[in-house]
């Protein structure tokens, strides 16, 4: 029997869905080109699956040990935070275990930035004419951001969840949100794809765009394409959990700031932006005219996050000892002793990120 997870809206997701799962159905199609099938993969209604492009490709099933934890690429199990498909070649790109992002959802909606949601929802009442809120989540793993968000908003919704990875997106529709603030409905689509492929059309009637954990795994390529998609189709931006770079570990350890700088670098591995998202994305909005506000949201753990703290802190060395592989003798023994000092209820960390929120010019599109 396929064991469940309990989501914090009280839908269920399969830990592990198997191959049929992630794969049924899926022909070619990207974000921008999506054909909807009336099929509902979960037990709720009001859910649209959209039609990938992973004919041919095999997804971990049962074989548990495919799914790798922890908070970056990796291939030693125990370690890190995504999954790679066993016969993926080194060049893909990293995929997120569902396992990873369910553990981190509790820390992500404390820390989200609370003060941006007041602003959004004054631009989101003042849509002309609208009969209810079309939100695009990208790069929606499984799902989170709606399960946190929806519920904040007041009328009907309709929410549009992007990814790349089929897998998750068969996650986060099973388990969406159903209702808004006031108890209006909740519906979901998904839809196949990725953000460097993003155009205004694709967002055509978009009441706002939504990220979290996703900016500082684009490049800023990436980031200028999901800046442009926003300002042509002249709706806001809510993207949130963007890693700043800096983390306080308390108590401190000499090798600290060592492992926080060669994780930063890992980070800025493949062009990627790390933690330099923000700025790059606050300067990307700006230069098509929207107005930013950036608020920090940090992870702040203790002892009831020790399951987060050390599955971050093994995925956190993990990365620094993969970009300088001479830290290793130094890292293993200092990841021992902050486990030992996690385990015991004596380690605090805060995870510095921040949430970006950025209101575009209306261009009259919008729903
Ligand atoms: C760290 S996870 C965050 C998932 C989710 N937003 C959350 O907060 O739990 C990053 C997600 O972005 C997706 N992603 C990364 N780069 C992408 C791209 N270029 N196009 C589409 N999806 C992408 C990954 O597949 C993954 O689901």
């Amino acid at each position: 029997m396929r064991k469940t997870a309990t989501t914090q809206t009280g839908g269920t997701i399969p830990a592990q869905p198997g191959p049929r799962d992630a794969t049924d159905g899926l022909g070619a199609s990207d974000a921008s080109d999506v054909s909807a099938t009336a099929q509902p993969p979960g037990p709720q209604s009001g859910i649209v699956s959209a039609e990938g492009e992973m004919s041919g490709v095999s997804v971990p099933g049962s074989d548990t040990d495919a799914v790798i934890l922890g908070a970056g690429p990796s291939f030693r199990p125990g370690e890190r935070a995504t999954v790679r498909l066993r016969d993926a070649g080194s060049d893909d790109p990293p995929r997120y275990a569902p396992e990873w992002l369910e553990l981190r959802e509790g820390a992500d909606a404390t820390a989200r930035a609370h003060d941006l949601l007041d602003p959004l929802r004054i631009r989101l009442a003042n849509l002309p004419g609208r009969a209810g809120l079309v939100i695009h989540d990208v790069g929606c793993g499984t799902g989170s951001m709606g399960r946190w968000l929806a519920p904040h908003l007041d009328g009907a919704q309709h929410w549009i969840l992007h990814d790349r990875d089929p897998y998750l997106l068969h996650f986060a529709a099973v388990a969406s949100p159903r209702s808004g603030a006031d108890g209006s409905r909740v519906t979901v689509e998904t839809r196949r794809g990725d953000i460097g492929r993003l155009t205004p059309d694709a967002l055509n009637g978009a009441s706002l765009v939504t990220a979290s954990a996703l900016l500082d795994v684009l490049t800023r390529e990436e980031v200028g394409t999901l800046a442009a998609a926003c300002a042509g189709a002249g709706c806001p931006a809510l993207l949130t959990l963007s890693v700043a770079g800096r983390v306080e570990l308390t108590p401190s350890d000499p090798l600290d700031a060592e492992i926080a700088e060669a994780f930063n670098a890992h980070q800025r591995r493949s062009g990627m932006l790390g933690p330099d998202a923000v700025t790059a994305a606050a300067e990307a909005f700006a230069e098509h005219g929207a107005t930013v506000q950036v608020h920090p949201s940090p992870w702040r753990l203790g002892p009831d996050e020790s399951a987060l703290t050390a599955q971050w802190l093994r995925g956190w060395v993990g990365a620094a000892v993969e970009e300088r592989p001479e830290l290793r003798e130094r890292a293993d023994r200092y990841l021992s002793e902050r486990l030992a000092a996690c385990q015991a209820g004596e380690l605090r960390v805060v995870v510095h990120h921040s949430d970006l929120l950025a209101l575009c010019r209306p261009t009259g599109g919008a729903s």
